[in-house]
């Protein structure tokens, strides 16, 4: 036991650690639970009485010194313990992360707004669930007009035996509710989603996106319309873009028009986009009923206004050539990540 004792004496007056690790391999060895004195304690039970005297005071010189050993360097290794060391090295590469980009939707939203605010237009927003009147009657929709059937609206409540309150199937309503509180002049551009009781397939959904135009004043005529829509063509799709009207028939407007665009994709050529015809329809429009403006309290007699309204998904369509309206709401990271380089 005197010769271990030695020899573990020397070892610890030579040591001489270089980390805060290197004493703490140290302080396990000799002062651990199961560390060398403790071991040696343990043996110490088992000697002779008589050597008992001896070894006692030898050993617990042995173990003041191993922990005046510890302390002293401790100090000595004070703030190293206390932060230690990162790991991190500093010189490699970070890591990165990945930024979100924008939906195809918000990015052609967003550019219609830019190309309408330019002219002058102000963003408006409604309600989505909406009632009759706003929805269908203000709008000047007769009681029987089929867009009123349950097949293709999603009504939710009654009112005296009557569905009255629904999802709006399309952004006029916020025309009705812009007019109903504000007085002319209102320029107006108003986004937002729409519900409609369609299968869901490629080319229908139950909701989409739509963004109304409202433009009313005094003498506004169908040519400021044309004038309007023309523009916002050029913008949207480039200079040379030619459009056409075709008579149409809505009950807000009055005359009606669907406006048509050069097709986007093969320039009027002709490819399965157009359906070889060389232009595809972006949106309705036309001059604002008198009835409607009645209806929003309007004098009909001192002014006009004209109004229009296209899909968000159509146009996007256009722009990206995608063709099944599904993936915009699906949300499938490899669809959304090829628009990361469109950020707005
Ligand atoms: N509300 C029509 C629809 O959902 C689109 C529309 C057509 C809006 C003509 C208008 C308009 O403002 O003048 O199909």
């Amino acid at each position: 036991m005197q010769q271990a004792i030695d020899q573990y004496t020397a070892e610890i007056n030579a040591f001489s650690p270089a980390s805060a690790d290197e004493l703490e391999t140290f302080r396990i060895k000799f002062l651990g639970t199961k560390g060398i004195i403790k071991d040696l304690f343990e043996q110490f039970k088992t000697v002779g009485p008589e050597e008992k005297r001896t070894f006692g005071k030898v050993l617990n010189q042995f173990k003041q010194l191993a922990e005046a050993k510890y302390l002293e360097l401790q100090e000595k290794f004070k703030s190293e313990i206390e932060n230690p060391k990162s790991e991190i090295d500093l010189t490699l590469p970070g890591d990165g992360f990945q930024t979100g980009s924008r939906h195809p939707l918000s990015l052609v939203r967003n550019e219609i707004i830019d190309i309408f605010k330019r002219l002058g237009f102000v963003v408006a927003e409604g309600p989505e669930i909406e009632d009759d009147w706003h929805n269908f009657s203000a709008l000047n929709f007769p009681e029987e007009h089929p867009a009123r059937d349950m097949q293709d609206t999603f009504f939710i409540k009654k009112n005296n035996g009557k569905d009255d309150i629904a999802l709006r199937t399309h952004t006029s309503s916020v025309q009705v509710r812009m007019m109903e509180n504000g007085k002319p002049p209102f320029r107006a551009i108003m986004p937002g989603r729409v519900y409609r009781n369609e299968a869901i397939s490629a080319r229908a959904h139950c909701f989409f996106h739509q963004v109304e135009g409202l433009y009313v004043d005094e003498n506004v005529s169908f040519a400021d319309l044309k004038q309007t829509l023309y523009h916002f063509v050029q913008e949207l799709y480039g200079e040379g873009t030619k459009v056409r009207f075709r008579p149409s028939y809505f009950p807000f407007t009055e005359p009606s028009a669907e406006m048509d665009v050069s097709c986007t994709i093969c320039k009027g050529a002709g490819c399965n986009m157009c359906k070889y015809s060389g232009w595809v329809e972006i949106l309705g429009c036309g001059m604002v009923d008198p009835n409607v403006l009645e209806n929003c309290g309007i004098d009909s007699t001192k002014y006009t206004g004209f109004a229009f309204g296209m899909g968000i998904e159509r146009i996007a369509n256009l722009k990206y050539v995608i063709r099944d309206l599904r993936l915009f709401s699906e949300n499938d990271v490899r669809f959304l990540n090829q628009f990361q380089s469109e950020i707005i």
